[in-house]
């Protein structure tokens, strides 16, 4: 029998749960379609971090290498850990160190759940480029501590990595409804922006089937809000697309929703699957995290590994769990009752 091997990185808080929740679907998914999936565990997370200093082992991505994909559940536990020590030692690096420079994030209201806007018809993909740009991680500081500091981050865009993401979003495109939305700020930021926006004209001439706008953030925010059915398939760099992409999250009826997908495009590296919510540590003992998202981003990983049947199947088990009214109400369902109906509906 065919078999695909999973790293599974649980993580912090929330994450815990709904990557165990997830995991129950996938492999029952995986069952229904003749083929198995074998899952491998890591403690990797603040807790792990407060025994051994570390987030993951130094050849922590070394030994992830091997697999065919990771499913992560959520990083941080800022009590006990700073964000920017947990996220730098755990996510970000492995996002970058496996080349996973599309992160995909599908935005529309699965059946029976009520978004905030008067809009229910959208369907929005949206591309985060991952690895580079204003979270590269490139700066410093300087006199650290008195009134002369200085810190400074710069953002980073290669023609190599805008020129990759945005042929990626132009086939997404391609894929779907032929519009693609390129964001930048080229008004304001002159040198990074408008280097993407040429390159978003130049990409154009050899996708002339896509209907390609180029817009600045801020306005797509707020089209994100007022027209949301206007848009198909969203590009952006790294900060916007992490901001749109919560717009994203809230206007499909929150975060338990939000899907996403850090992708290796060549294949060279795993991609990884985690959904766009955090630990959440105010909730992380109450049993009533949703699983939804985190399993919405199990069905994109088994559509990456080639398994598009099981990928129907579990969305389709998603969609008729919420069309039911379960996973619908924030803290009316527990974890193990919307895990135990998306399992049910599993044919
Ligand atoms: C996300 C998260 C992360 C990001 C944080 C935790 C570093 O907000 O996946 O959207 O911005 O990449
Ligand atoms: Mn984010």
């Amino acid at each position: 029998m065919k078999s695909h091997s999973i790293a599974l990185i649980p993580g912090d808080g929330i994450g815990r749960d709904v990557t165990a929740a997830a995991w129950t679907v996938l492999e029952t998914a995986a069952k229904h379609s003749g083929f198995a999936l074998t899952g491998t565990e890591f403690p990797w997370s603040c807790r792990y971090f407060k025994e051994t200093g570390r987030m993951m082992p130094e050849d922590g991505t070394e030994t992830l290498r091997g697999f065919d994909a990771i499913l992560l559940g959520a990083v941080g536990w800022p009590a006990e850990v700073p964000d920017s020590v947990s996220l730098h030692g755990l996510l970000l690096p492995i996002r970058k160190a496996f080349v996973q420079y599309a992160n995909i994030r599908p935005h529309r209201l699965l059946p029976g759940v009520k978004g905030p806007l008067r809009a229910e018809s959208f369907d929005i993909l949206c591309i985060r480029e991952n690895t580079e740009g204003e979270y590269s991680g490139a700066g410093g500081r300087v006199h650290q501590g008195t009134m002369d500091e200085v810190a400074v981050e710069t953002s980073i865009f290669t023609r190599a990595g805008v020129e990759r993401i945005l042929r990626f979003g132009f086939e997404q495109a391609r894929s779907r409804r032929r519009k693609l939305a390129s964001v930048t700020k080229s008004n304001a930021q002159k040198y990074s922006m408008v280097f993407w926006d040429e390159i978003t004209r130049k990409l154009a001439a050899d996708y002339p089937d896509v209907e390609v706008t180029s817009y600045h953030v801020d306005a797509l925010a707020a089209r994100m809000i007022m027209a949301p059915e206007s848009l198909d398939v969203v590009v952006a760099s790294n900060l916007f697309g992490d901001i749109l992409t919560d717009i994203g999250a809230a206007i499909q009826g929150g975060l338990g929703y939000a899907a996403s997908a850090n992708i290796n495009p060549d294949r060279s590296a795993p991609s990884m699957f985690e959904p766009v919510h955090g630990s959440a540590p105010d909730i992380a003992h109450l049993g009533i995290a949703n699983p939804i998202a985190t399993i919405w981003s199990g069905a994109m990983m088994l559509d990456h590994l080639g398994e598009k049947a099981a990928a129907g199947r579990v969305m389709k088990s998603v969609e008729a769990t919420t069309a039911r009214g379960i996973g619908t109400t924030p803290g009316k369902d527990s974890t193990k009752a919307i895990t135990a109906a998306i399992v049910a509906a599993l044919t």
